[in-house]
């Protein structure tokens, strides 16, 4: 039994003796008990029966399957459109009729390997089935890779069935589809980009699957999209090969040796972390070869981590100068950054370093920043940012506030802002320095020779300032008004004249007294004076009537008279006027004694109209 008279392209082969069955007048024979053939070709089942002349033959039926009574694979929905009878016209003799029935199955798949059994059924005496029946096994032809132990460039391809074929059948080998040579084995080259298939001779359009190396692999990941730190993601990588490749996954890196590699079609993250970020790499192997998959990003998405700031220069900055503060943060994608001073937010772009070209006072505080994605926030660490700055014009003060008296104690207290901290010295004008260094200056037991102008002067290791001048009136403690002492020393000067005056008189008169006693006689000297006495409100009026007085008798036209004799008219006056230093004028005659009031207000008057 040859392939070529088997069947049209199919193989088959008879394995044992025909199946035999049946009594002595009932009979159904198989050629063959045993059919192999590939899948995709038709196959044909063949049965010789026999029964009893005189009978009719009312149905023939092929099946595999029995539920209650046998199933016509005509009407098995399973070979629907693929089966076909070709039963002959039963031939009789005279004690039985002899007939055949072929079943052909086509587009024979690997679900109708089963037992197949022809049944006859006559109009009387029942029916009969050949049982057992015929085994039919549809298979494929494979193409199996042996690996020699030399030549590793190359691997032997051998064609195979799972028939058991007593004789091998002549196989045809294919490249692409395209004939090659005739054989049982042939060579691939690693690496080849060629499919290879082999068929039994003469059946060509039932070739084994080509084998070949894997084809470039792809790369796809799930879940698709974006990649957010912490989720779980699978990649897995696919390669059309036959054999069915294994994969191997490797991260690209720059180190030296690269990074372990893990086997297997996918490579799961669970869950991913931002480190796991960089392309990856998938290589495909089976026995034919090797191909690797180009790079594969992975760009895993996070929020900001390890926020902080830094200040350069660091610390303490001069007025004026300049500070730059940068804040950076691990975030994918990049952070845009706050900046927040003394927890203030601050109007700055997002993505550039907080830069301060001119620092002034007000700038010192504590700044930081917070980076921020569409991932999540997170805030830096405080930098605390120190201006340094001359002392800003001090402001004085003077306690205790008011009047400064004569004796009492003042403190004067000077203040500037500054930073760092001021030293103070506080200055009288045009005085130099006081002797006490401090913001607090206190003068106690003040005397009036310590009032002025005095200022301080407040300074620090950036520069000094002056404070505006502060004035000290410091008031005297005496209590007795100025125009006293005045009147007291007109006063004295007034007693003074008129007691000299009265010096004179008294002398010019002793002297005339001694020339009387000689000729007249004269009188005695009372050698009484004027008490002192009050002021009074009337004094002008006397002086007044005095003055008219003297005028009417002049001074002058008595002038050898004038001093040559007073009397005092004690009858009518007992007591001198007191307070009135008087010109006494005197006259020989009426011994009249003229009163010449002084005004003690204006005590110059007097020795201007005396002399
Ligand atoms: C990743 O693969 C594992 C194992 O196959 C599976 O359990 C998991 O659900 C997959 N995850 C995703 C996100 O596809
Ligand atoms: C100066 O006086 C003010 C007010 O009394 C006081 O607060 C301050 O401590 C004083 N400074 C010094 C250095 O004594
Ligand atoms: C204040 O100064 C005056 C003059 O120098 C002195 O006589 C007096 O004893 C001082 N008083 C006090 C309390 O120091
Ligand atoms: C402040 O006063 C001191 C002492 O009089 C003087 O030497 C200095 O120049 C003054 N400084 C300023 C800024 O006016
Ligand atoms: C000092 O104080 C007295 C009394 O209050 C006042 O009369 C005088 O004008 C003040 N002097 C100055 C220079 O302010």
């Amino acid at each position: 039994m040859n392939l070529r008279t088997a069947a049209r392209g199919f193989v088959a082969f008879l394995l044992s003796v025909p199946a035999l069955q049946g009594n002595y007048n009932w009979e159904v024979t198989y050629p063959f008990s045993n059919v192999c053939a590939l899948r995709g070709s038709t196959v044909n089942i063949r049965c010789t029966y026999k029964y009893r002349s005189g009978l009719t033959v009312e149905k023939e039926q092929w099946y595999t399957s029995i539920h209650n009574e046998p199933v016509d694979l005509k009407d098995d929905t399973d070979y629907t459109g693929r089966v076909d009878y070709r039963c002959g016209e039963p031939r009789c003799g005279s004690y039985s009729c002899t007939g055949t029935c072929t079943l052909k199955i086509k587009d024979l798949t690997q679900s109708d390997s089963a037992e197949y059994k022809f049944r006859i059924t006559t109009n009387k005496g029942g029916a009969y089935s050949g049982v057992p029946g015929v085994k039919l096994s549809v298979t494929d032809l494979q193409v199996k890779v042996v690996i020699p132990p030399t030549r590793p460039n190359r691997v032997r391809l051998e064609c195979h069935s799972m028939c058991h074929f007593t004789r091998y059948p002549t196989y045809t080998w294919y490249r692409d589809g395209t004939q090659q040579h005739h054989g049982w084995f042939t060579w691939f080259y690693i690496n080849s980009e060629y499919r290879s298939s082999c068929a039994v001779q003469g059946s060509k359009h039932l070739p084994s699957p080509s084998v070949y190396a894997p084809e470039t692999p792809l790369v796809g990941v799930t879940p698709p999209g974006v990649i957010k730190e912490g989720s779980s993601v699978n990649l897995t990588c696919t390669s059309e090969a036959n054999p069915v490749a294994k994969y191997t996954w490797s991260k690209v890196t720059t180190d030296h040796p690269p990074g372990h590699s893990v086997q297997g079609q996918q490579l799961s993250f669970h869950p991913i972390q931002s480190s796991d970020s960089g392309q990856y790499l998938c290589k495909a192997e089976n026995d034919l070869g090797t191909k690797s998959s180009s790079p594969f990003s992975i760009d895993v998405k996070y929020g900001p981590k390890h926020t902080f700031v830094i200040s350069r220069p660091p610390g303490e900055i001069m007025e004026g100068g300049s500070v730059t503060l940068s804040c950076s943060s691990d975030a994918n994608p990049a952070a845009d950054y706050t900046w927040f001073k003394d927890n203030q937010p601050l109007p700055w772009e997002p993505r550039r370093p907080y830069t301060l070209d001119s620092v002034r006072s007000k700038d010192r505080g504590t700044y930081r920043c917070q980076a921020e994605n569409q991932y999540g926030y997170l805030g830096s660490n405080s930098v605390f940012i120190d201006v340094l700055y001359a002392p800003k014009t001090p402001s004085v003060s003077v306690r205790p506030p008011g009047e400064i008296k004569e004796g009492g104690s003042v403190t004067l207290s000077c203040s500037s802002d500054a930073n760092l901290a001021a030293d103070y010295t506080w200055f009288r004008e045009h005085g130099g320095s006081v002797e006490e260094l401090g913001e607090n200056y206190t003068i106690s037991n003040i005397t009036t020779e310590l009032g002025g102008n005095y200022y301080c002067e407040a300074r620090n290791a950036v520069g000094l300032q002056n404070s505006t001048l502060m004035f000290l009136n410091v008031t005297a403690t005496s209590s007795s008004p100025s125009s006293v002492p005045t009147t007291v020393a007109a006063g004295t000067v007034a007693v003074l004249l008129a007691s000299i005056l009265l010096l004179i008189f008294l002398w010019k008169r002793r002297k005339r007294a001694s020339r009387k006693a000689h000729g007249q006689g004269g009188r005695p000297d009372t050698g009484e004076e004027s008490p002192p006495c009050p002021v009074y409100d009337n004094v002008s009026a006397l002086t007044n009537r005095s003055a008219s007085a003297a005028q009417r008798e002049p001074i002058e036209e008595q002038d050898d008279l004038h001093y040559a004799s007073i009397h005092i008219s004690r009858s009518k006056n007992q007591e001198v006027p007191c307070g009135f230093a008087g010109a006494l004028v005197e006259s020989d005659h009426t011994e009249q004694v003229l009163y010449s009031a002084i005004n003690l207000k204006r005590p110059k008057a007097v020795p201007d109209k005396l002399m």
